[in-house]
């Protein structure tokens, strides 16, 4: 059986102090809350006061990105290493803004995988496809070169998590229904087990993400294959992430 996971992901907000208030919020709206695991993503800036107010709780912190050289003159970039030795335990990696905006590829994310399994973090690994992708109907081979060329040279993918986020889904207000959600989901976790083995395949958790809020988080927590959420949006407010947190119970 698979435990549900709620994730947020803080994308480019927050500053300390309020990552420190919502933190703080977090602590106290979600300190019961033993029926999924949780996980939120600051960005870099608000990691150390996050982590320093979540330390003891079950509410793991990580980066939104790392490199995958331990360290070097690679200006403006931190390493998994940097992250691990912060108090990080989990990263995000190949998020759809990564790929979109700064030139991820699926040759980076494996690299980055590996530096994070190396390094003791856990990855959350992103796949998705854009709307052209999903109207011309190739959702399902996009997210399979992602996944062959992204994490297929990784021989044990039982530490990593996978969130499906439809970029088209992603801050637009327009979630995917939960049956297109639950046959990508589906689709996935076969090709895990192609890949893999069944018993990867049936123990690896495949969240959801693209405008999960807490009115449509229980439907789709209701599918077989969706085991949790990657939140963006509702992820800075603590009672809505709260409520989607309660939506998976
Ligand atoms: P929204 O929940 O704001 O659509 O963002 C989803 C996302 O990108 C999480 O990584």
């Amino acid at each position: 059986m698979r435990k549900p996971y709620v994730a947020g992901n803080w994308k480019m907000y927050t500053d300390p102090a309020s990552a420190a208030d919502l933190a703080g919020k977090l602590k106290l709206s979600l300190s019961n809350a033993t029926w999924c695991d949780m996980a939120v993503f600051p960005p870099f800036t608000s990691l150390a006061a996050v982590i320093e107010i979540l330390k003891g709780t079950r509410i793991a912190v990580g980066g939104q990105n790392l490199h995958w050289e331990k360290e070097g003159a690679f200006t403006g970039e931190v390493s998994a290493v940097m992250l691990k030795r912060l108090g990080c335990n989990m990263v995000l990696i190949g998020h759809s803004e990564r790929r979109t905006y700064f030139g991820e590829k699926d040759a980076t994310v494996l690299l980055k995988i590996k530096a994070a399994l190396e390094a003791g973090l856990k990855p959350v690994v992103c796949i998705g496809e854009t709307l052209e992708q999903r109207e011309s109907g190739i959702t399902e081979s996009v997210v399979e070169r992602q996944i062959r060329a992204g994490l297929s040279e990784i021989p044990d993918i039982s530490e990593v998590t996978l969130a499906y986020e439809p970029v088209w889904a992603i801050g637009t207000g327009r979630n995917a229904t939960p049956q297109q959600a639950q046959d990508v989901h589906k689709f996935i976790r076969n090709l895990v087990s192609q890949c893999w083995t069944q018993d990867i395949a049936s123990n690896i958790r495949i969240l959801y993400g693209g405008s999960v809020k807490p009115d449509n988080a229980r439907l789709l927590s209701e599918m077989e294959d969706i085991d949790g959420f990657l939140v963006g949006g509702a992820s800075l407010n603590a009672d809505s992430f709260t409520a989607i947190a309660e939506a998976v119970k």
